[in-house]
């Protein structure tokens, strides 16, 4: 699940590499290293730990080439370690590779070239590509250029598993070939010179115009040209894309992290990802879905599949359409739903939330219930992912590029599309016009909204302050109040490393109350005017029992809790979106009271873009 880049032209690699994975280390940050084409050698340096530890390797000031691969890692097989860190050279030092993804036969293949006499220096299952390309290289009979495009190819063809690879080689030092299979990369076309990445904002400050690669799409590219070949060796052309998002877009314009960042570019999110698609007095238009009344009405449930954030905007979503389209919907974590033979059938419809649009097991997902029959349809956020290449239809959030590990914007903007995609069904389907009006006001009002939370922040970060040493928090909510508060115990775990836990408020008596006691926090969402005394009193239960109590609400309280956060009031079903605010920010205080790391929080990558 690591981040690779590449470069070929005219200036010096070593500077646009370390740039590029800088800002890829949100997938990865365990080892980090480049390759460049030094006159007739490939030289190597790595290490384990942060990108910007390179810098302080003393040899790293030598290299001056101008073609160049770098790779920062999330380590699947063999310990973060200088020598496990990529990039991997062949045993004769002429090819060397960066690989993200898993070569799940790497072990046979490690036996197949053992046999004929390679070794190996690392545990990883990369070092065997290297390999493997010097393998059917040195027993080719092709010649010039065909002679190592067909080495990759070949060597490719024995892989099983996922890679986005790139390969330098000693005998070709004006070239560089590129391939992926479900994991990304990108190209980006500049003048005289080319770019690769594993995703298009780490190069967008370099160029706008991007090839995005299929799965088995080999490229083969020098400083002027980018050709590209399937695994027969045929060519192939692919059309270039123009990106809008701006360079800007990928930096912290002055917050101290991304995460904060990201929290405060909700309201234009939200906005952007309104669009025109949500208007008061016409019917909501979806571009690209063309979805007919007959199709609609012969649907007997939904599914909504995602992992982790993605998945938890699912079961708010569930509310929104099970109230206004009146179709069962059932909400999967993709990892699970890949495996356990979901009874779908043409009549079901599968929605895929991702970010990113790489998440390995939400496309297996997708890939599963389209050869069973049922239509696709993928909510990403990156134009051009591979989910949206997979997927019957797209429809994209327009939140911009997503760079904290920790998701925020994103699910904002993922829940305000499913409502707005909720209505569009409704509407075709005529049913529930009289409570679509007002819902759709309030859509229309959620940036401002969004706006006058991030205001008030103070009671937040104090609040932050009191709690930071604890090591077990709850949050408990009803409804769509549980579903946001299964968010804020995400948030909380990921980025403060505090245990947390969310339960429906009426479920604790039935278990978790046990482990309330004198000074454990509970946090609770209170959003719902028609649960809000049953929900009290759940929190009345804690109090007795000693639990500190944090309040995000629409209501006037009269009780006494710890502290209470107010936020305006909106539709309960999409109230998630205003009441994830108050959580999102708590997390990030405590993350930064703890001093931790809050856009690379230990153990996780941005994109899982392995099993
Ligand atoms: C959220 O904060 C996470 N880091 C994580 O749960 C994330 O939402 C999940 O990995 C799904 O990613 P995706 O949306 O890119 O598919
Ligand atoms: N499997 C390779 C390794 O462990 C690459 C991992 C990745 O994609 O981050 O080194």
């Amino acid at each position: 699940m690591c981040g690779i880049v590449g470069y070929i032209g005219e200036k010096k690699a070593k500077p646009i590499l370390i740039n590029g994975l800088l800002r890829l280390e949100y997938r990865g940050y365990d080892s980090a290293g480049i390759a460049t084409i030094e006159g007739k050698e490939i030289k190597v340096i790595k290490n384990k730990g942060r990108v910007s530890e390179l810098n302080n390797i003393n040899d790293i000031n030598n290299l001056n080439g101008t073609i160049g691969i770098g790779h920062t890692r999330w380590a699947t097989h063999g310990k973060p370690s200088s020598i496990n860190s990529h990039p991997h050279m062949d045993n004769s030092n002429n090819f060397s590779v960066v690989h993200n993804g898993i070569i799940e036969n790497y072990a046979d293949l490690k036996e197949f070239l053992k046999s004929h006499k390679y070794t190996f220096l690392s545990e990883t299952d990369t070092e065997v590509i290297p390999n493997l390309i010097h393998f059917y290289y040195s027993t080719s009979t092709e010649s010039g250029q065909t002679k190592f495009l067909k080495a990759v190819i070949d060597a490719c063809k024995m892989l099983k598993g996922s890679y986005a690879i790139e390969v330098l080689s000693t005998y070709y030092p004006d070239n560089m070939i590129v391939v992926r299979k479900d994991s990304p990369l990108v190209i980006g076309k500049g003048k005289s010179e080319n770019y690769i990445s594993s995703d298009i904002p780490a190069i967008l400050s370099f160029t706008k115009d991007f090839y995005l690669l299929n799965d088995l799409e080999f490229a083969f590219i020098s400083r002027e040209n980018i050709s590209f070949y399937d695994e027969n060796l045929n060519k192939i052309t692919k059309e270039i894309k123009n990106i809008t998002w701006n360079a800007g877009d990928v930096e912290k314009n002055g917050y101290p992290d991304f995460m904060l960042k990201e929290i405060n570019e909700q309201p234009k999110s939200i906005r952007e990802t309104i669009g025109s698609r949500l208007t008061l007095n016409s019917k909501v238009t979806i571009t690209d879905l063309n979805l007919s009344k007959k199709y609609l009405e012969s649907i007997n449930r939904i599914f909504i599949v995602g992992c982790g954030t993605a998945m938890h905007t699912g079961i708010t979503a569930k509310a929104i359409f099970e109230n206004l389209c009146e179709i069962p919907v059932e909400v999967e974590v993709a990892s699970e739903f890949r495996y356990k033979n979901p009874i779908i059938n043409k009549s079901t419809l599968c929605l895929f939330v991702t970010q990113s649009g790489e998440t390995a097991d939400t496309i297996a997902a997708l890939k599963l219930a389209k050869s069973k029959g049922a239509k696709t349809i993928a909510i990403s956020n990156v134009i051009g992912s591979s989910i949206t290449r997979e997927a019957d239809h797209t429809i994209y959030t327009h939140a911009g590029p997503e760079i904290a590990v920790a998701s925020t914007k994103a699910y904002t903007s993922q829940i305000t599309l499913l409502a707005i995609l909720a209505i569009y069904f409704a509407e075709i389907l005529e049913k529930n016009s009289n409570k679509i009006n007002e819902l759709k006001k309030d859509i229309l009002l959620l940036p401002i909204n969004v706006e006058k939370i991030l205001k008030n922040t103070d009671k937040i970060k104090e609040f932050a302050k009191k709690i930071y040493k604890e090591k077990d928090v709850f949050f408990i909510g009803r409804g769509v109040d549980y579903s946001v508060s299964m968010e804020g115990s995400l948030k909380l775990k990921e980025i403060s490393y505090i245990h947390s836990e969310a339960y429906p408020s009426g479920e604790l008596k039935h278990g978790p109350i046990a482990l309330i006691e004198n000074g454990v926090t509970v946090i609770s969402v209170l959003t719902n005017k028609l649960l809000l005394e049953k929900s009290i009193s759940n929190l009345q239960e804690v109090i007795t029992r000693g639990a500190k109590t944090f309040i995000v609400t629409n209501q006037k309280l009269t009780n006494d809790f710890d502290e209470v956060i107010q936020i305006p009031e909106t539709n309960t079903l999409i109230s998630p979106i205003l009441s994830v605010v108050p959580l999102q920010l708590l997390a990030y205080y405590i993350s930064k009271e703890k001093g931790l790391d809050v856009d690379k929080p230990r153990n996780l990558a941005k994109s899982v873009t392995v099993e």
